[in-house]
């Protein structure tokens, strides 16, 4: 299993060392793990002058699997755009074909009261968010800032074809008949040209998968009721832009935007896996961040891309064992449990492994 990891920026490099302890751990017991380093973001940016260098991307391109942690930070956000480290994130997922991002929104219980919802609204919360993620208003042809009639304005396109569509719906439904059967297509295709489209292509695509249940919903409804009623989604199935913004709002239902992990995956399910959550500049370097959503990325790795699902779930586990002894980061921190570092958190998990 050849790894490239990408620590990237801010907090990333504390998070992925204890995602990388726990691949260590697994390696013991046998897992053949080869890890390589390269850096991307910012640190591209100063080692290579290059968010993406041409190194990284080999890397990437000859590894099975890639470990990000986040990019970004104040000192890069007045860089000219194609030397900010965002733009290092979103190459990496178009030069590697990444298209299909999982998001699993998923409540472990000792976390309820954690959520800023009440306990029984997302007590056992299990949601899968399926973004679309090398396509849409992200990458569309024109964009700009140009002048117009005398004055600026601002370009983006909003764009989809058949095919990308199509190829996102499979594996939308393909993961819908291993969970529970139901898949929740989200456009706004009372407003949009292009999710007019990716409504009658979903529903073409459909047919194949008789034993899915679909349904659509309208983004700004699909946003409400993820506050009013989260449990009524199992998978949802949705544009780059729109699961952008989706998934960082399900990912407060489970108390912690530290808590999410996420798999970008490919035609052949090579895949590139982060935590959903930012670089948090603010918080970097103070070894206070919550390194469990890069260690639960670790765990998809290892079935997405590897086809480990025992080991995948001992990981899971450990994450589950460590919560349930009381072990909290500060973000998920609440009276009567105990507030951990960063490594500390990762020694925990390493050890309930
Ligand atoms: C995410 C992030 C990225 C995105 C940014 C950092 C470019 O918000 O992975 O959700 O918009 O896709
Ligand atoms: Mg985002």
């Amino acid at each position: 299993m050849k790894i490239a990891v990408l620590p990237g920026d801010g907090i990333g490099p504390e998070i992925v060392a204890q995602a990388v302890n726990v691949l260590q751990r697994l390696a013991q017991d046998g897992l053949k793990i080869e890890m390589e380093y390269a850096p991307i973001g910012g640190a591209g940016y100063d080692a290579a002058g290059d968010p993406l260098p041409d190194a990284t991307l080999k890397l990437a391109q000859a590894a099975d699997a890639v470990l990000l942690g986040a990019v970004g930070g104040y000192q890069y956000d007045t860089l000219p755009r194609p030397q900010r480290p965002e733009q290092g994130l979103l190459r990496i997922r178009k030069g590697l074909g990444l298209f299909a991002n999982l998001r699993p929104a998923l409540l472990y219980p000792e976390l309820a009261s954690a959520s800023s919802l009440k306990p029984e609204v997302v007590a056992g919360l299990d949601i899968m968010i399926i973004r679309e993620l090398t396509g849409d208003i992200y990458f569309g042809q024109p964009r700009g800032i140009e002048i117009r009639g005398g004055e600026r304005v601002g370009v983006n396109t909003m764009i989809y074809s058949e095919s990308e569509i199509r190829r996102i719906a499979h594996v939308g439904f393909g993961i819908a008949q291993k969970r529970k059967q139901r898949l929740c297509s989200v456009d706004k295709a009372n407003v949009l040209e292009t999710t007019e489209l990716w409504r009658q292509v979903v529903i073409e695509v459909g047919k194949d998968y008789p034993d899915v249940e679909l349904s659509h919903m309208y983004v700004d409804n699909a946003a409400m009721q993820l506050v009013r009623n989260p449990k009524q989604f199992d998978v949802m199935l949705t544009g780059n832009i729109f699961g952008d913004i989706l998934s960082d709002e399900a990912s407060m239902l489970t108390g912690s935007i530290g808590m999410l992990p996420s798999a970008s995956l490919d035609e052949k399910n090579k895949g590139l896996y982060e935590p959903i959550h930012g670089s948090a500049p603010d918080i970097a370097g103070k070894n206070i961040a919550n390194p469990l959503a890069t260690i639960l990325s670790v765990a998809m790795m290892l079935r997405y891309t590897f086809g480990l699902e025992t080991p995948a779930q001992r990981v899971e586990g450990a994450v589950k064992h460590v919560l349930a002894q009381g072990y909290r980061t500060a973000d998920i921190y609440t009276e009567g449990t105990q507030k951990v570092s960063c490594s500390e958190m990762g020694s925990a998990v390493v050890a309930a492994l």
